[in-house]
């Protein structure tokens, strides 16, 4: 017994400062790499955006890294280069971010959700099965928290129905499985450097791919669909052509810099993430009604989250433990709210609730603890004190 009552119902707080469910991790040296970043000729998109791609292509071991603005803008190029459009059905998981659907919604296509396997929580490939239908055009599986979803489950789907994949893998940067890394299955993989994922550039994305007609795709629509060096100008050598509509999803030479510092230190992140993993697995194992993460099969992920599940044997529910959390200054938080929950997808494309009971039942307890790399042995103590506190209160 910890003695004490939760903060939340009278007692002292378990931490005077709060402590988010994610943070960015910036070494003196990484700043001192965005100094040398702005320093540089190019501000915009440069040499070190090209290194920063090449160095995440040989980690991932594909022929083309394509970097962008955010995973936002990442998941909408990649939905542009697969080629979805008015008409088109591009199937994926309900419990995402919502950028995830919006790599169909963007380009005009349908989105159509499909339920997850309650174990990995990710796309279930039966349900993808259930949805596909002549228009189907796509698939979006998500892995979720970096647990890796059923790959090959998934791409006998699209193999069997000619669909393009496109993973959004903003997760699990960092992650193997099945002995080869995340990111390196076909079609596309999409990775998000933003402050709370694996490794960061402030704001940031990028593509991998294999394909080479995608990855040219790709590099033009990100910079407004202009081919700098057209044929058949001679006359002209200065001639920029424009064929379409791209956007400017440029990142920066400075972004860049950070993030090929921040790979540097990736497997430290990734050993700290799981030595957090490990302590919160031991601690809360023994607690009824608190479901621990998955246990990855044939996988080494690198964990974005470590999110529980709240089941009635716990002693309160999910709201309340939420709020007691938050007054033990404890930032966790809930990822996600299931996408067909949402005024958006329900006016736009007729969602309601009910129709994903897997997802709908596992969301019902969700709640993301505290994981990144800057947490210390002492942060880590002070969840499972406070979640342990709560339990024993119930008890
Ligand atoms: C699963 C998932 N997909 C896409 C995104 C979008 O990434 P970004 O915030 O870099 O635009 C996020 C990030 O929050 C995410 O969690």
């Amino acid at each position: 017994m910890t003695g004490e009552e939760p903060a939340f119902y009278g007692g002292e707080p378990i931490r005077d400062e709060l402590l988010g469910y994610g943070s960015q991790s910036i070494s003196e040296s990484e700043k001192q790499a965005v100094v040398e970043g702005i320093e540089g000729d190019y501000i915009t998109r440069g040499p070190t955006v090209e290194a920063f791609e090449e160095r995440v292509a040989d980690l991932v071991g594909v022929d083309h890294a394509i970097a962008t603005t955010s995973g936002t803008t990442a998941l909408h190029l990649a939905g542009r280069a697969a080629g979805f459009g008015l008409g088109d059905e591009v199937i994926t998981t309900p419990l995402t971010f919502v950028s995830t659907a919006h790599a169909a919604t963007y380009c005009g296509a349908t989105p159509v959700f499909a339920d997850i396997d309650p174990h990995r929580r990710t796309l279930d490939p039966e349900a993808v099965r259930g949805q596909t239908s002549p228009d189907t055009e796509g698939i979006i599986p998500m892995h979720y928290a970096g647990h890796p979803a059923d790959i090959e489950g998934l791409l006998n789907i699209a193999d069997e129905h000619d669909l393009t994949v496109i993973w959004d893998a903003c997760h699990a940067f960092g992650g193997i499985w099945n002995g080869e890394p995340i990111g390196v299955q076909r079609d596309m993989a999409v990775f998000s450097f933003h402050p709370v994922k694996n490794i960061t550039t402030g704001e940031g994305g990028m593509v991998v791919t294999d394909n080479e007609e995608l990855a040219e795709r790709l590099r033009r629509l990100r910079s407004f669909e202009m081919d700098y060096n057209p044929e058949g100008h001679d006359n002209e050598p200065w001639y920029q052509v424009v064929e379409g509509v791209g956007y400017n999803y440029n990142i920066t030479d400075i972004q860049a810099a950070l993030g090929l510092a921040q790979l540097d230190r990736l497997e430290t992140f990734k050993t700290r993430r799981y030595e957090i993993i490990s302590a919160y697995d031991e601690a809360f194992s023994e607690v009824l009604g608190l479901r621990t993460p998955p246990e990855p099969t044939n996988a080494d992920p690198m964990y974005h989250l470590y999110a529980v599940e709240i089941g009635e044997e716990f002693g309160c529910d999910r709201k309340e433990f939420v709020n007691a959390m938050h007054a033990d200054n404890l930032g966790v938080q809930v990822h996600y709210v299931p996408l067909h929950y949402h005024p958006y997808f329900q006016e736009e494309f007729g969602y309601e609730r009910g129709q994903f009971p897997q997802t709908e039942s596992v969301y019902e307890g969700l709640v993301s603890l505290p994981l990144h790399a800057e947490m210390d042995d002492q942060d880590v103590e002070d969840v499972i004190t406070a979640v342990h506190r709560l339990h024993e209160y119930h008890a």
